[in-house]
């Protein structure tokens, strides 16, 4: 499993020698910082916590350290003014870095399954609507998440929750009833049942009846109404066949496709639950759980019995708890639903509920199309097909250009198209949302996923003229001396630490920024150096174009981003 020196490790073990437990390993290694320029060295001990009980100047006690300090495993180690800095043996470094990724290959800073799992609410668009942007977000970041989890030993559950339920239904089985065609949706279903529903909710705008009468067939749902259920699992059915063929193009694939619907005959218990602990309470004829320090309560239940969408959350985190006896449970959906996860979350913890600590919400930013807000009504929309579509195509005219002889384009095509779309929403910190340039997607110069897959399918192209075997070099050491290689084995040496911030955070787009700069640095040293000249150095050069390949295919991977041998 993993196996890396930890430089970490050794300078903690090195301070602690000297320090005389005026603080603990713990306390030195939570201290160690990697410096911001690199002639600061490789790691920075700040002595300032030690000033108070050693009542010397902390310019004093960092010379006190270092020459006492054992120089073991360290090309050097100096004082500068209250910081003792580390300066790694860089052959060491280099040899064992890329040892590890030349015996482990992809399996580098992978951890062994802890047996723990990770619930990833995802995706989850809403039946009879088109699948949005935000919807493309949420599967994105989810999917990343789950397989940056796994990485560091997780089981992810990857859960679509489909807008299957809800009074939405009653409008469109009444506009449906009145001016529905049948052979109109067949054909074209999310965007006929979008018309209806449009124009029902421009028409209850003006006659109230409407809205009494979508009432009263939710109503009939939620009691199993046979005509109501049949037109429901019929809109249903024909959804998901649009959704499935998005979820083809991306590569995504889900373990559970329970939405709110399968809730259904689950939400009395909640209630039964909730009547219990003495938690509801009447407030104008609906039934609702007070919030201290909420603005509103929890609204559980409408006045003429109806549940509502936290009432299905509320029933799936139970149901999510018990199925799979989560370790966390995320939910990767828009900041516009803080509100909602929030009182989630109150209302769990209300009920007694521990884990509800170990929810969290995963909240993104939105997506804008030439800096305006998405709007269907005023016509600014993204439709994801024919967008991904074009991504393709682009990248196919790309590809024919640069390489008109490479064998299955159009694979590599969609590849890069795809990945493209992925790694521009995953690059930017999920909070702020980025305005939607297919154009500046699909570069293949710039911080664009094309970019990193290129300089990885020009490291197998460099390795297959060597004709390259990581096997023939395993045990040996390995040793360069020019600046540009070693800030590659220094991010080769992040990898690990780069995934734990990530699944910390949340945040896939520091392995998408890590990427990028691991990219860049490889373009750098290839710029400077030729890899392929005959040398005693050769063997390591390969070796550093072999692991900076493997590290940039799995940080790819992570983020759901194919990486062609040859683009
Ligand atoms: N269907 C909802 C929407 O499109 C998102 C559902 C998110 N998941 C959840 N468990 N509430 O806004």
């Amino acid at each position: 499993m993993m196996k890396m020196t930890n430089d970490k490790q050794l300078a903690t073990q090195a301070l602690a020698a000297v320090l005389d437990n005026a603080l603990t390993e713990s306390e030195i290694t939570n201290l160690l910082e990697i410096p911001k320029k690199p002639e600061m060295g490789d790691l920075a001990f700040p002595v300032f916590s030690l000033a108070k009980t050693l009542r010397k100047a902390p310019n004093m006690i960092a010379l006190d350290i270092v020459e006492k300090l054992s120089q073991d495993g360290f090309e050097k180690i100096v004082a500068t003014g209250p910081y003792v800095n580390f300066f790694l043996d860089k052959s060491a470094t280099m040899t064992s870095v890329l040892s590890a990724i030349l015996e482990q290959g992809e399996d580098y800073a992978t951890v062994a399954p802890n047996g723990e799992k990770v619930a990833i609410d995802m995706s989850s668009p809403n039946i009879a609507k088109p699948f949005s942007i935000g919807h493309l977000r949420s599967t994105v970041i989810g999917d990343a998440l789950a397989e940056i989890y796994r990485k560091i030993g997780y089981t992810p559950v990857r859960i679509n929750h489909l807008g299957d339920w809800g009074k939405q239904f009653g409008m469109l089985i009444v506009a449906y009833k009145k001016y529905g065609d049948e052979a109109a949706i067949r054909q074209h279903p999310i965007s006929e049942l979008l018309k209806l529903y449009v124009r029902i909710n421009a028409e209850a705008a003006e006659d109230p009846t409407i809205d009494e009468s979508a009432r009263e067939w939710f109503l009939k749902l939620e009691n199993g109404d046979a005509e109501a259920l049949a037109l429901w699992q019929w809109f249903r059915d024909e959804s998901l066949v649009e959704f499935d063929r998005i979820y083809q193009e991306l590569g995504v694939t889900f373990d559970s496709m329970n939405g709110e619907a399968f809730y259904n005959d689950k939400m009395s218990e909640i209630i039964d639950i909730l009547a219990d602990k003495q938690l509801l309470t009447e407030s104008e004829g609906a039934t609702v759980v007070e919030l201290e320090g909420f603005e509103n309560p929890a609204l559980i239940k409408k006045s003429d019995g109806a549940t509502l969408y936290i009432t299905r959350d509320l029933a799936a985190a139970l149901y999510r708890k018990r199925t799979y006896d989560f370790a966390k449970s995320i939910y990767v959906v828009g900041q516009e639903q803080s509100g909602h996860f929030k009182q989630l979350k109150a209302v769990l913890d209300k009920m007694g509920y521990a884990w509800s600590e170990d929810i969290y919400h995963v909240p993104f930013g939105l997506v804008t199309k030439a800096g305006k807000k998405l709007s269907t009504r005023k016509g600014n929309v993204i439709l994801l097909e024919p967008t991904i579509q074009e991504a393709v195509k682009r990248a196919q005219a790309q590809i024919e250009a640069k390489n008109p002889d490479l064998p299955n384009k159009a694979v590599v095509a969609h590849e890069v198209g795809v990945g493209a779309i992925k790694f521009y929403d995953l690059k930017n910190e999920r909070l702020n949302g980025y305005d939607f340039n297919l154009e500046e997607m699909v570069s293949f110069e710039g911080e664009t996923g094309p970019y990193v897959q290129y300089a990885h399918a020009r490291i197998q192209s460099i390795l297959k003229k060597a004709d390259f075997k990581p096997e023939a070099v395993i045990g040996q050491s390995f040793s360069l001396s020019d600046d540009e290689s070693w800030a590659i084995v220094k991010l080769l040496q992040a990898f690990p630490d780069v995934i734990n911030r990530a699944a910390r955070l949340f945040e896939p787009s520091a392995i998408a920024k890590y990427a990028i700069n691991l990219a860049q640095a490889f373009n750098k040293y290839y710029a400077h150096t030729r890899i392929l000249e005959e040398s005693s150095e050769k063997a390591a050069r390969l070796s550093l174009a072999y692991a900076t390949g493997v590290v940039l295919k799995e940080s790819l991977r992570l983020l759901g981003v194919e990486a062609p041998e040859e683009m």
